[in-house]
């Protein structure tokens, strides 16, 4: 049989990381395919690359030219960005060709109507690659998972601050410094900033969300929080309190509708996921028969992200000539049965909280902050007072309250920062238990 032709759309650390484990693994993908596997072309804009890489493959500057090629089968696509790109991917499937991509911005953001232009054409739009990295957590969630009714996801699903965390942790390391390292190694974005804002997360944590309770991708409604506004002396205290703070994407069902939050977030020591360090990635699925699982794998990098990129190759020529209709859904369900559940808004949400804020060493501070607490409704689980450091008038204060609605401890926010007795904003970090 003659081999499936795939075109690149892309040659930097993922497209090198793709085009070597087919040139490595390619006899024993194509037993597993049923077909042989070959990249004839990839578009970059450095001619030199594919010879830096020792490849045999054409080379173009004109991506458009591949989407375009009647000898292409596959498109594989890892430009990322979501402009460029989306004109790319919407040209190949209107051409009639297979996706694959790694992008979880084009995904997120412009996944519905991909999706339902490649069900128009009869083509698949295959995107492991695009959460998690190496991690099968797609294929786990549209098949594996299918007997259940998913409760929620946690996962820690950005490397680069997951990277950044762990070494602030364990080596005091300084924020800037370890996000170089991490730039250097080809973990972080193009635009570093959708690391640590949490955006890269707030991406893939809409697609697994959708995934999860069968609802179209709704990335604009993700609650987004990064990790630039965690200091040292928050991960000490946190440490002291029992707890690590992991930079989380989280969806819930609940009975106001499903929750999407990005955050850095509290968690047990004792976690599974409090003890995912570096770059890897982890996600924890509750189902309703199995329980809870765990994912756990490289979430960022050339070959783990290009072991997925390859599975989905592998999955595409292994289902090319089934009947679309008897395909795996997209989003893991039906197209026509996806419901119309509210993602509801952060004010709504109820979790338990870490607060910190500095105030005046004098007498009735406590009581005029846990007063504030009482009247709203918001009970204290652990309480923490440091002396003050160099006989300074002004002390950290460290709460830990049990779970609140999100809007209360709004009003509870404001009112203790009103406070004249109060020096600083209150720092605030979500706590999980994740039972
Ligand atoms: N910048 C991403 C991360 C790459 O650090 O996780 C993988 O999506």
């Amino acid at each position: 049989m003659t081999p499936v032709k795939v075109g690149l759309l892309g040659l930097g650390t993922v497209g090198g990381g793709t085009a070597a484990v087919l040139n490595r693994n390619g006899k024993e993908i194509a037993r597993r395919a049923g077909r042989a596997i070959q990249v004839e072309v990839a578009a970059t804009l450095e001619p030199n690359r594919a010879k830096e890489l020792g490849l045999d493959i054409g080379i173009t500057d004109d991506a458009f030219s591949i989407v375009n090629d009647p000898e292409i089968d596959i498109v594989v696509e890892l430009i990322g960005g979501y402009t460029l790109s989306k004109e790319l991917v919407l040209q190949a499937i209107e051409n009639g060709k297979h996706v694959v991509t790694a992008n979880k911005a084009l995904i997120a953001l412009h996944g519905n109507e991909i999706f339902t232009k490649a069900q128009e054409k009869g083509v698949m739009v295959a995107f492991e690659a695009a959460v998690a990295g190496g991690i099968p957590i797609i294929k786990s969630l549209r098949e594996g998972l299918s007997a259940n009714q998913i409760e929620w996801i946690a996962g820690i699903i950005n490397g680069t601050g997951n990277f950044i965390l762990t070494e602030m942790r364990d080596k005091g390391r300084a924020f800037d410094d370890v996000l170089a390292e991490a730039q250097a190694l080809g973990y972080a974005e193009a635009d570093p900033t959708f690391d640590v804002e949490g955006i890269d997360a707030a991406h893939k944590l809409s697609i697994l969300s959708a995934m999860a309770f069968g609802i179209p991708l709704q990335f604009e409604k993700t609650y987004t929080e990064g990790i630039t506004k965690i200091t040292p002396q928050d991960v000490e205290y946190a440490d002291e309190l029992g707890y690590a703070i992991k930079h989380l994407g989280i969806t819930r069902r609940t009975e106001a509708g499903i929750e999407q939050r990005v955050h850095p977030t509290m968690i047990p020591k004792t976690c599974l996921l409090a003890n995912v360090n570096g770059v890897m990635n982890a996600v924890l699925v509750h189902g309703d028969a199995v329980g809870p699982t765990l994912y756990y794998g490289a979430g960022a990098g050339d070959e783990p992200t290009a072991s997925a990129v390859v599975a989905d190759i592998v999955d595409v020529v292994r289902a090319m000539t089934s009947d679309p209709s008897n395909r795996v859904p997209h989003l893991a369900f039906q197209p026509d049965q996806l419901a119309d559940i509210p993602v509801v808004d952060i004010k709504e949400i109820t979790t338990a909280y870490y607060l910190r804020l500095c105030a005046l060493d004098q007498p009735g501070v406590l009581a005029s902050i846990t007063k504030i607490m009482g009247n709203s409704d918001i009970s204290i689980e652990a309480f923490i007072q440091k002396e003050p450091q160099n006989n300074a008038k002004n002390v950290d204060i460290i709460l830990l309250t049990q779970r609140v609605k999100e809007g209360n401890m709004d009003n509870a926010i404001e009112q203790i920062e009103a406070l004249d007795v109060t020096c600083s904003k209150v720092t605030r970090i979500r706590v999980e238990s994740l039972k």
